[in-house]
């Protein structure tokens, strides 16, 4: 796809449901008795990817997405089959590019009384699973990488489980809820301290199904469980994708946008806080509730940045929001440096290599680190040919570093926005003038 220069952009802009609550959702449902109710489901691959695979095990999820014109009122429905409810699959269960099906479902399958195969796209071959091998195999699963080399595809043969206390070594909230869900089937509690608290949205939706769950500090405790009793789930919208147009407010001259009904749980809210922290005009409005999950419409209005530190704590709470963070730091006056960072070596792509090699191309003052990278923001950008390495964020990152670059830029598979927002470029160019 080909971008231009913008010269303002107003309006309102209404961003699809959240990734992580929406995948957490089909998973919930699925074993809890009765049937779930999910509004505002997110339409991505990823999480079509997690209704895919339970439908192999025998949920009925009836999703029509299709009829609907408004797609935050359409309503996915999950006729949860309990706990112990899901059926051996007549084939391999293929997660597609996303890494939450893959780790929290094989959470899920380590307690099955079935063996099973899991596997997903080139990327998803490529990604870390020993962190969740580790622990799922502490508590009795029996899980092997069949290509040896400690990632998908995997091959977990299901059984009785135990309760563990697990130190993560990763702040990670994929790694956190595989133990949890696994803890469900476990014989006693299962606890996880991670160095950070990760995105909490696992422990939110468990007390919406009734499981007892228990956090202090950095551990997370869940009790096993007996049944799951079907809940309706209000999906909020998904920060990491208002991320592009809170980037692209601040950043564009003139702009003012409305980003409504946007997720702000703070364990995902860091954006907010950097952007704030180098000067952002940022405002939260009509802050509300679903489910357990604070919501706000957040209100852009272009601003003066300067640059700043990214570190420590605050690093899992904006953990995919980094590329986009990369590129409103070229937007600001002095140095940006983004520190303990190296997860955004592991996901869909090197996201310290990919952002570091096409911010490059554009004519930004940027170099990788060890965990992280170093921008000197201020430089003018010019258009460039960008590879997006079909990682969604990146594509999107793009998108918006190129509506302040002089010249064309090109995007390379822009489609792979679909994983997390398929209407991305069609809400974007509604906002541009
Ligand atoms: C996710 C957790 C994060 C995030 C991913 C979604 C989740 O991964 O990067 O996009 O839904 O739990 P880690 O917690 O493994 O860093």
């Amino acid at each position: 796809m080909i971008f231009k220069k913008v010269n303002s952009l107003h309006g309102e802009v209404t961003v699809p449901g959240d990734k992580s609550v929406s995948h957490r959702a089909i998973m919930l449902g699925s074993l809890a008795e009765g049937t779930t109710e999910i509004t505002n489901f997110l339409q991505g691959a990823d999480c079509l990817s997690t209704i895919a695979c339970f439908e192999k095990m025998g949920i009925h999820v009836e999703n029509n997405k299709v009829s609907s014109s408004n797609p935050s009122d359409t309503v996915v429905r999950v006729k949860g089959n309990g706990l112990r409810g899901l059926k051996a699959p007549n084939s391999i269960l293929d997660v597609g590019n996303s890494g939450t099906t893959m780790r929290l479902m094989s959470g899920i399958l380590s307690a099955q009384n079935f063996d099973v195969t899991v596997t997903g796209d080139s990327s998803i071959q490529k990604r870390p699973m020993k962190r969740i091998i580790t622990p799922l195999s502490m508590m009795g699963a029996n899980i092997t990488s069949v290509n040896n080399n400690d990632c998908a595809p995997l091959n977990i043969v299901g059984g009785k489980l135990k309760g563990i206390h697990y130190d993560s070594p990763v702040a990670s909230a994929q790694v956190k809820s595989a133990v949890l869900l696994a803890g469900l089937y476990a014989d006693n509690p299962s606890s996880v301290t991670e160095p950070y608290v990760s995105r909490n949205h696992t422990e939110l939706m468990f007390r919406q199904f009734g499981i007892d769950i228990k956090t202090s500090g950095t551990t997370a405790t869940v009790s096993p469980a007996t049944r799951l009793t079907a809940k309706k789930i209000m999906v909020p919208g998904d920060i990491s994708s208002a991320a592009y147009f809170i980037v692209a407010g601040l950043i564009v001259p003139n702009s003012e946008v409305l980003i409504k009904n946007v997720g702000i749980n703070p364990t995902r809210d860091g954006i907010i806080k950097v952007c704030k922290q180098m000067g952002a005009n940022i405002t939260l409005q009509n802050i509300s509730d679903k489910n357990g999950e604070p919501t706000a419409d957040i209100l852009v209005k272009s601003s003066e940045l300067t640059g700043t530190t990214i570190e420590g704590s605050i690093i899992p709470t904006l953990i995919d929001e980094l590329p986009v963070i990369a590129v409103l730091a070229c937007f600001a006056k002095g140095q940006t440096i983004i520190k303990d960072a190296t997860e955004l070596k592991v996901k869909e792509s090197n996201r310290i290599d990919v952002m570091v090699h096409n911010l490059s191309l554009l004519g930004a003052d940027v170099i990788a680190t060890e965990d992280g990278m170093i921008i000197n923001g201020g430089r003018e950008l010019h258009g460039a040919t960008i590879e997006s390495k079909i990682d969604h964020r990146i594509a999107m990152s793009f998108a918006i570093a190129s509506l302040m670059t002089e010249g064309e830029t090109e995007i390379k598979q822009a489609e792979c926005v679909d994983i997390s927002y398929p209407n991305f470029y069609s809400d974007l160019s509604g906002l541009a003038m």
